[in-house]
């Protein structure tokens, strides 16, 4: 399946270089109206948070102008893709999670990418050695790229619970894209953190990089009038421009025979994408999830997603101890030998329901949790530890014996949207394009860059012959940790909360919410604390200030819990596994939305009417 690339070289580069500003012109052009970034507001009218301000501010235009939440989130989420390429786009997918406010209840929108038909379980193999490739290395490559679906996604989600059209809905973007927005040191990091892969394509070069190939400056006015055309052109045709017309035909080519710069050592793998993988391509409803925790009600995304199914076990799990009232060490410790034991069930179960079958019920069971629960005792458990058994009936404090399933490596990115109405209609929508640039090649002239989801897949089961659930397939979608929770009280929304960062995702959702329910913390105090992510990986992932803190060194001391700093070449930017947005629902039609104070530089937060 695999072959080596056939590299077209676009002999017409010089002219491309050629059409770019100078980085002495740079300055030039009006700077667009922007509000100030804020991470909190409270009002009435509706409020969204996301990852920057231009995006937010598109979906409280699109609630101004008679939209509802799921409007406002499409307004965002495609704002987000002129403003934080990086993270967001046609290019990706994601899982949305809908709480419609007048017939009571929770929805979920699958907007997974698949895999083309043409995938199969060896792909990202060494068919020379059978050994799988390296995840970085593999990531980098046009095989990497799934079916996009985030149209097919906002369609979807409009069609069925919006109050506007996709065209409507698009307005803000496509105004953001023409008039363009001012370069920041967070988009400067985040450029930097793909230069090597946006260097790759000229395509790339031509919209994120300066001539020279260089992040563009701070202050660096970039507009995206391809991005702004492709907008106008799903807007005027529909999903179908992409899914069954020349957009469709455009991504195809760009997967299947990638125009590579001159020279490119990056590039070798190109995609296996059809026309016809675009055109089967649906994305779904299904049913949601849910807990029960503290008395409140948790819903979440089903599989492909394994948020739903490992924040619920984890969850179930420390149900079993009343987190409040112990010292907060020993809570901790809890939270993370609970996180390390739901994610070998994870990693043993969890995959594409259409493909294998996943006991959901069975990892959602507080019965299961239980045997769970038992293993832990006062000292951490020694990852990798093996699944268990998630069957009724359930029977206590075994572990299976059985190999475990590889994790497969996962990168540390993505974004959050929460949206709310005035009508009390909610959405949590954590979409991407997966690596920071994705897979670093932008369409030529449709201004996005192209998803490299496929390598969620295991490269390999753990021993040959090993059951794995995650092994790639023709049409599956790999297994994902995107999964945003809205919360009930008594049948009452309560809270909303997703976040970004790869497997850390499921760890950063399960830690706000002991923040906030157990530690007593206000929402934005609990995205804002430092956080730790066990995965039942040797050592959890944690961030700096949690690395040097007290409460660190306890843990190590106390009950033998190892941890690793997070970190990498592109500082602050790799100091964060990933940012969170949320969203309070304080009652009488008021509503506080969270984004991240610091991480990336901060998110955005705002309502539609701020409180006096
Ligand atoms: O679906 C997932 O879980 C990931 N592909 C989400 C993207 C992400 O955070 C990884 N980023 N590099």
């Amino acid at each position: 399946m695999r072959r080596l690339i056939a590299v077209s070289v676009m002999s017409a580069f010089a002219a491309v270089l050629l059409a770019l500003p100078s980085e002495a012109s740079i300055a030039a052009g009006q700077a667009p109206p922007v509000a100030a970034k804020e991470p909190v507001a409270v009002g009435t009218g509706g409020a969204v948070a996301s990852m920057d301000t231009g995006a937010s501010q598109a979906g409280i235009d699109a609630l101004k102008h008679g939209g509802n939440a799921i409007d406002a989130a499409v307004a965002t989420a495609s704002a987000l893709g002129v403003t934080i390429p990086f993270v967001a786009g046609p290019g990706g997918g994601g899982f949305m999670v809908i709480y419609l406010a007048k017939t009571h209840q929770v929805v979920t929108i699958d907007g997974r990418e698949t895999c083309p038909a043409a995938c199969t379980p060896t792909m990202f193999t060494d068919p020379k050695t059978g050994q799988p490739l390296g995840y970085d290395y593999a990531s980098d490559q046009p095989l990497a790229t799934g079916v996009p679906s985030m149209v097919a996604t906002w369609a979807k989600a409009i069609s069925l619970y919006g109050r506007k059209s996709l065209a409507a809905d698009l307005q803000p973007a496509i105004e953001v894209a023409d008039r363009g927005f001012r370069v920041d040191a967070d988009f400067v990091q985040l450029t930097e953190s793909d230069l090597p892969e946006l260097q790759a394509y000229p395509a790339s070069r031509a919209l994120l990089l300066t001539p020279e190939g260089n992040p563009l400056p701070v202050g660096y006015l970039l507009r995206n009038p391809d991005l702004a055309n492709t907008y106008r052109l799903l807007a005027r045709y529909g999903p179908s421009y992409l899914y069954d017309g020349p957009l469709g035909r455009a991504i195809v080519q760009a997967d299947d025979h990638p125009v590579v710069t001159p020279g490119n050592t990056v590039i070798a793998l190109p995609g296996i994408m059809t026309t016809s993988d675009l055109s089967a391509y649906q994305a779904r409803v299904q049913a949601p999830t849910h807990v029960r925790y503290r008395g409140l009600d948790i819903y979440s995304m089903a599989p492909p997603s394994s948020s739903g199914s490992t924040v619920g076990e984890a969850l179930n799990i420390l149900s079993g101890y009343d987190l409040s009232a112990e010292p907060r060490a020993t809570a901790l410790f809890h939270y993370l030998e609970a996180s390390r034991l739901a994610y070998a069930d994870r990693n043993a179960y969890v995959g594409d329901p259409r493909y294998v079958s996943v006991p959901l019920s069975g990892l959602l069971s507080p019965a299961f949790a239980a045997t769970r629960r038992c293993l832990i005792h006062n000292q951490a458990l020694v990852s990798p530890v093996a699944p268990g058994h998630p069957y009724p009936p359930y029977q206590g404090c075994q572990n299976q014996s059985s190999p475990q399933a590889a994790a497969s490596s996962e990168g540390l990115h993505t974004n959050n949207i929460v949206a709310v109405d005035k009508w009390g209609n909610i959405v949590a929508y954590t979409n991407t394009i997966n690596f920071f640039g994705g897979s670093g090649e932008t369409v030529p002239g449709y201004g996005f860059l192209l998803n490299n989801e496929m390598t969620d897949f295991d490269f390999a089961p753990s021993s040959p012959g090993a059951y794995d659930p995650n092994l790639p397939a023709g049409g599956k979608q790999p297994r994902s940790s995107m999964g945003p929770v809205i919360a009930f009280r008594d049948g009452t929304p309560v809270f909303s909360v997703g976040a970004a960062g790869g497997s850390t995702i499921i760890t950063t959702i399960l830690q706000i919410i002991m923040n906030h329910v157990d530690f007593g913390m206000s929402l934005p105090a609990a995205l804002a604390a430092p956080r730790v992510s066990q995965t039942n990986s040797a050592t959890s992932l944690a961030e700096p200030a949690f690395y040097t803190s007290a409460l660190a060194q306890q843990l190590t001391s106390q009950f033998g819990e190892k941890f690793t700093e997070a970190t990498g070449p592109v500082l602050p930017l790799d100091y964060y596994p990933g940012d969170a947005t949320a969203l309070q629902i304080l009652g009488h039609g008021r509503f506080e939305a969270i984004a991240e104070p610091v991480r990336l530089g901060g998110g955005s937060a705002l309502v539609v009417k701020p409180a006096p």
